[in-house]
């Protein structure tokens, strides 16, 4: 069993990005610019956006945290994201999910621009995604394809089997797989709360990517031999033992799973940082126009 040792593979993407970044401003070109918009005081959502814009800061970005209490209306809201879209300096930017409830998230992502759409959630770029168009790809599936592709794990021909189907993980991260690129043309099915007989799917994966939000759900039995296990969920589980009061937990036990595993990714430490680190990429694609040419 190997792992996928995410942390440092985001490590080394950084540092190269940090390489190309020093270029650029040797050349005198624009320094790439990432904002995030932290709505309300969600504490999983405020490590989350300390740590996109540490990731800035390492590889030499300019990054701005637009923060708002939780009684922000979804005019106002809506007010920043027009800002963004039309600050030039400003490469590209999210809007840090889950909003408060009062505070329609399908009208919010679809007012960013999706020039500047570096999480890849506006319709325009999903749709680009699922017909191979120049895009910006979801963060977390994009972070799942770089760690397959730099671990050298064949995925053409290949079982996969997605474990949940939202838009921002499981149904994007199926329809990548399945398509005609590298890493892609594996054969995948898309299994959610309805499936019928689980594990009967599970163990025929060669490679399993779960995504469902519930710690500790896929168990040894549900692993074919030898398989490959890629672990989307970060779950807080009460720990009383623990400082904190709690510990995170994946969505795969991975005690009693990882033995059966060729790699598997840990939690924490797996796909959590290559999602940062796909958002930096994405940055940068937008900060030297790749995908859009204005
Ligand atoms: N909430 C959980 N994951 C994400 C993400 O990748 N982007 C945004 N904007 N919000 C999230």
């Amino acid at each position: 069993m190997q792992l996928i040792d995410g942390k440092a593979l985001s490590q080394t993407i950084k540092e190269e990005i940090a390489q190309e970044v020093e270029q650029i401003k040797k050349n005198g070109g624009k320094v790439p610019h990432l904002a995030a918009v932290l709505i309300g005081e969600d504490p999983a959502s405020e490590v989350y956006v300390r740590n996109k814009v540490k990731s800035c800061e390492m590889v030499g970005f300019n990054s701005t945290l637009v923060r708002r209490d939780s009684s922000t209306t979804e005019e106002e809201l809506l007010q920043i994201v027009e800002d963004l879209n039309n600050n030039d300096d400003i490469d590209g930017f999210i809007v840090q999910l889950p909003l408060p409830k009062h505070i329609n998230e399908e009208k919010v992502t679809l007012a960013i621009d999706p020039r500047k759409d570096v999480d890849g959630f506006h319709p325009v770029n999903f749709g680009r995604m699922a017909q191979g168009l120049p895009c910006y790809l979801p963060a977390t599936p994009f972070g799942i394809l770089q760690m397959l592709e730099r671990y050298n794990i064949e995925v053409s021909g290949k079982e996969c089997v997605v474990l949940g189907r939202s838009n921002i993980v499981g149904t994007p991260a199926s329809i990548l797989l399945s398509r005609k690129a590298q890493p892609g043309n594996a054969t995948v099915t898309l299994c959610h709360s309805r499936t019928k007989d689980l594990p009967k799917h599970t163990r025929n994966a060669d490679i399993l990517i779960v995504s469902l939000g519930i710690p500790e759900f896929v168990t040894a039995d549900m692993v074919k031999e030898g398989a490959v296990v890629i672990d989307v969920g970060i779950n807080r589980v009460e720990d009383a033992s623990r400082k904190r009061g709690y510990r995170l937990a994946g969505d795969v036990k991975f005690d009693e799973v990882a033995p059966k595993c060729s790699y598997i990714t840990p939690v924490p430490g797996g796909v959590g940082p290559m999602t940062v680190t796909s958002l930096i990429m994405n940055t940068l694609k937008s900060s030297k126009k790749e995908v859009y040419s204005s």
